[in-house]
């Protein structure tokens, strides 16, 4: 059984090391994701600014005397326009590839959500790549509905009425 804890800068190097593997698992199902040369230091930034953020839930899973998950989640809050409120958004959900199926990704958000409640803070939103069946297929087991659906395509002038002529 997985420990689930609160993430210290000990573990910043196995949170890379995982975060690398989350990224590889999206730039195999489309080059769209493909991340660039100093990524992982830009990245290791971040998540020394997390780790020391009591705003911010970086958690991680042990076993076998090693970190094989980690899961991070800020809180946001409505832009503006919207009614105030505040939401929880998890940022980053990686478990190593040798333990996943074994329901850590699911103690993880659980975690989070208990974390959240006790803030008051009652909607927890992720971004997910539409493209990764299997985070489809978690977050929709988790109970999480589509709301926002981000579209892509590569524009060429060539494919343009005209031939790519500005008016
Ligand atoms: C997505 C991920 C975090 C899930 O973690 P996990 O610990 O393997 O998930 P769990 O064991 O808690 O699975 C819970 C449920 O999610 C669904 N699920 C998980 N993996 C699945 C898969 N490969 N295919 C289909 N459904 C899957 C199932 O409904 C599963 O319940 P079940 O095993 O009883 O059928 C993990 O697969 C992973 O790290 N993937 C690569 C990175 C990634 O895609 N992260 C999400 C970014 S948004």
């Amino acid at each position: 059984m997985a420990r689930i804890r609160e993430a210290t800068k000990r573990d910043l190097d196995a949170i890379v090391s995982l975060w690398k593997q989350l990224m590889q698992f999206h730039t195999d199902m489309d080059p769209i994701f493909q991340i660039s040369l100093h990524a992982a230091r830009v990245f290791r930034k971040f998540a020394a600014k997390c780790v020391r953020n009591r705003g911010v839930l970086t958690l991680v899973a042990e076993e076998d005397g090693g970190i094989i998950a980690f899961c991070n989640t800020t809180v946001e809050m409505n832009p503006p326009v919207f009614p105030p409120g505040r939401y929880g958004m998890i940022s980053d959900l990686v478990v190593d590839g040798r333990y996943r199926r074994r329901g850590i990704g699911a103690q993880l958000v659980e975690a989070v959500k208990l974390w959240l409640l006790k803030q008051g803070i009652t909607s927890l939103r992720v971004r997910a790549a539409s493209v990764n069946p299997v985070a489809m297929s978690f977050w929709r087991s988790r109970g999480f509905k589509d709301i926002v659906a981000t579209l892509s395509q590569d524009i060429t002038p060539g494919a343009m009425p005209g031939g790519g002529q500005i008016i």
